[in-house]
């Protein structure tokens, strides 16, 4: 995302009160540990040297401040200290990995409806608030001796946006009083295991869930990939999370990494 860093010093906002959220947390799936960094490089990064131990399955590392956030594409991921909830969730990977994504769009927004706030989702990782984006998902994985681990990193603009992306919102512009990020945080620790359960025993259900979120389908786009632009039509999205495009010439084709931008005011807007 943006390459203009922030200013620490333009909004201090409160630390996260991760003994409540690590107490609310414990004995759960998720988040039980929960590792809190009041400053780190990237959430990702640190679940990452962490993996396997003391790591354990759905164990969360969740930071006030990232130094070195990083965005889907080799872009960074910024936000003011204390302004976001950062963190990254620790899974041994499912079967079906190309649900991670959808797990994660899910968990975000259903625990923004729980605050009284509509977010949709945008093909393939972000979520959006009446058309700007909220928050982004990186999903990376992580072998360690044979065994591989799934690490989903999610940054969730809560009480401001990175300064430098104009077309990025924040949840507490969409709601009537600050939305407490621990409580925030227990909710999307609780609909990412919610949804996470469903992927392992239907997955069809999942894809159909995400698929009714998508903001992105039956819309114009121009998609942004590893070996070009495409422009056409988000007729649908493949059971494997592929978006389906319709090209001008009539064909479909299945693209399975991009940016889609939509067009706002004519012109295609990839934020
Ligand atoms: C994107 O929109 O490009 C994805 C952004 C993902 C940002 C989150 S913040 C927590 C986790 N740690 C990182 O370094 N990145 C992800």
């Amino acid at each position: 995302m943006g390459q203009t860093p922030v200013d620490p010093t333009a909004a201090p906002f409160p630390p996260l009160r991760w003994q409540e959220v690590a107490r609310r947390c414990a004995g759960r799936r998720l988040g039980d540990p929960l590792i809190y960094q009041a400053e780190v490089d990237s959430t990702n990064a640190f679940a990452a040297r962490l993996v396997p131990d003391p790591a354990t399955p759905g164990a969360v590392v969740v930071a006030d401040h990232q130094t070195a956030g990083r965005g889907r594409l080799g872009r960074r991921w910024l936000a003011p200290p204390g302004a976001a909830l950062t963190l990254t969730v620790v899974l041994p990977p499912l079967a079906a990995a190309w649900s991670l994504p959808m797990i994660a769009g899910l968990a975000i927004a259903e625990a923004a409806a729980r605050f009284g706030i509509e977010a949709g989702l945008k093909w393939p990782n972000d979520a959006l608030i009446a058309g700007r984006k909220c928050a982004g998902i990186l999903i990376e994985g992580r072998v360690v001796r044979g065994a591989s681990w799934a690490l989903i990193g999610i940054g969730l603009n809560v009480r401001a946006a990175d300064p430098s992306l104009p077309s990025a919102t924040y949840l507490d512009a969409h709601a009537l009083q600050p939305v407490p990020r621990e409580d925030l945080l227990v909710a999307l620790l609780d609909r990412l295991e919610h949804w996470r359960e469903r992927a392992g025993t239907d997955a069809g259900a999942v894809h159909a869930a995400w698929r009714a979120r998508l903001i992105t389908l039956g819309r114009a786009v121009s998609v942004r990939t590893p070996a070009g632009t495409l422009d056409g039509l988000a007729e649908d999205v493949a059971p494997d999370g592929a978006l389906l495009l319709r090209l001008a010439d009539g064909t479909l084709r299945a693209v399975r990494a991009g940016d889609v931008g939509m067009a706002r005011m004519g012109q295609p807007d990839w934020s």
